[in-house]
This record gives structure tokens, C-alpha cells and sequence, in this order.
């Protein structure tokens, strides 16, 4: 069983949301699908894949326009919140310390975090990617709640049409995985994401300690995140 997350980011609409769910009914999988869609396509009657957020607030209510409280989250019937993508990391300034604040917000309220770590190109040419990994799972991870869920993110490879060797995605993987061990989270799933499509899923998922992919630009289609969900059994 491998967990397959689309992140439609600000993308997609009811009707797209719809025509997906109707087309993943029609597919016999044992892998988890999960939709992090834009706030407002949260509605709780989700099957067959489970609805997911993209990010929540740090604070529980109050004067912060713009901003999704995890019980508001909880109320539309997201079962999922992404946290640290790269996107909100760029765009909205959230570092390690925030996220892990988000991801407690979401743990506390019994959403499960998809806590998102990755390295920047600069980092990588740096020769920083493993350095960037560790500390982001050990700042970004809640050290106690119940479970989360890790994707490695390369924040060079979203979007980009390129993925690191598989040799660089096991090294991180598996680095992941001896963190979170030593957290006390052995056994949290840790999926890989950027660049995913149905071409390349497949080898993907067959990498060691990689749990499952979290996947933007060929989420949104059927025709495209289908053969990803396929790709392995
Ligand atoms: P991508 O995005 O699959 O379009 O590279 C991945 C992500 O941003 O989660």
C-alpha cells in the first residue's frame, strides 16, 4: 500500500473536483488517495479519495484575515493539512519553527500533517541538500502527537520536469527515516515529491523508504494522476 497525495494548489474547481472523484470510483486500488484541494472544494463527503488542506493558521481564531483555522479545516471534512511546501515556505515566509506550530495545530485537532521538507537549488549547489533535510524534519516535526506524514520535497525539482537520481532520493529517504527513528516516529510514511507523473512513479515508489508521492501539476487530470496511482499496487 503506497499513499498518493495530489496537491491541486490554487488550480481546479467543484466540477473538476467532482469529475476526479467520480473517475477514482471507477479504479480498484489498495493505495491511499488523498486531494489536497483549495479551501473552498473542502466538503466532507470526499470518497473515494480522502480531502486534504494545504495549509492551515497558526492561531486558533482571531483578527488574521485571509487566514483557515484547523477547526474550520476540521468543519468542511479535511482529513489532511500539507504543511512547509515549498510555495508557503517562498511565498508566505514560513520557516521550520512555523510549520511545526502548524503541524501541532493540525495533530491537536486530529488532522494529519503532511509536513513537507526539501532543499532550494542554491542549498543544493551549496552541497547543503542533506544538511537542509535533517534539520527540516527535526524542526518541522512535532516531537510527540499522533501521526504525521514527511515528503521530501527537492524544491528545485517542483514543477521543473526534472527529479533528482535515485541514488539522491534513496540517501534522503533513508536519512528521513533514521531521524524520524530517532524521534520516536519509526514507521511514519515518507513519500517523495516533485516532478511525479505516470512515466516515472513507478520507479519512484520502488526506491527504498519511499512510502507514497505527493503530486501537483499531474494531479489535476485524471487521465494523468490515475496512471501514477496504478503504477504500483
Ligand atoms: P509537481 O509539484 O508535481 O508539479 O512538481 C509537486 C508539489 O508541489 O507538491
Amino acid at each position: 500500500m503506497k499513499i498518493i497525495a495530489g496537491n491541486w494548489k490554487m488550480n481546479g474547481s467543484k466540477a473538476t473536483l467532482h469529475e476526479m472523484q467520480q473517475r477514482l470510483s471507477e479504479i480498484n486500488t489498495e493505495n491511499r488517495v488523498i486531494l489536497c484541494v483549495p479551501f473552498t472544494m473542502i466538503d466532507g463527503d470526499s470518497a473515494p479519495a480522502a480531502i486534504g488542506a494545504q495549509d492551515v493558521s497558526v492561531h486558533d481564531h482571531g483578527a488574521f484575515t485571509g487566514e483557515i483555522s484547523v477547526s474550520m479545516l476540521k468543519e468542511a471534512g479535511a482529513k489532511y493539512v500539507i504543511v512547509g511546501h515549498s510555495e508557503c515556505r517562498m511565498y508566505h515566509g514560513d520557516t521550520n519553527e512555523i510549520v511545526n506550530q502548524k503541524a501541532k495545530m493540525a495533530l491537536d485537532a486530529g488532522i494529519t500533517p503532511i509536513i513537507c521538507v526539501g532543499e532550494t537549488m542554491e542549498e543544493r549547489d551549496a552541497g547543503k541538500t542533506l544538511e537542509i533535510i535533517e534539520s527540516g524534519v527535526r524542526e518541522s516535526v512535532p516531537s510527540d502527537g499522533g501521526d504525521v506524514i514527511v515528503a521530501y520535497e527537492p524544491r528545485w525539482a517542483i514543477g521543473a520536469g526534472i527529479t533528482p537520481t535515485d541514488d539522491d532520493i534513496a540517501d534522503a529517504h533513508k536519512l528521513i527515516a533514521g531521524i524520524l527513528e530517532k524521534m520516536g516516529r519509526g514507521g511514519t510514511p515518507i513519500l517523495y515529491g516533485a516532478s511525479v507523473k505516470g512515466a516515472n512513479a513507478a520507479q519512484i515508489m520502488s526506491i527504498p523508504y519511499v512510502d507514497g508521492v505527493l503530486v501537483g501539476g499531474a494531479s489535476l487530470k485524471p487521465d494523468d494522476f490515475i496512471p501514477i496511482i496504478m503504477a504500483t499496487k
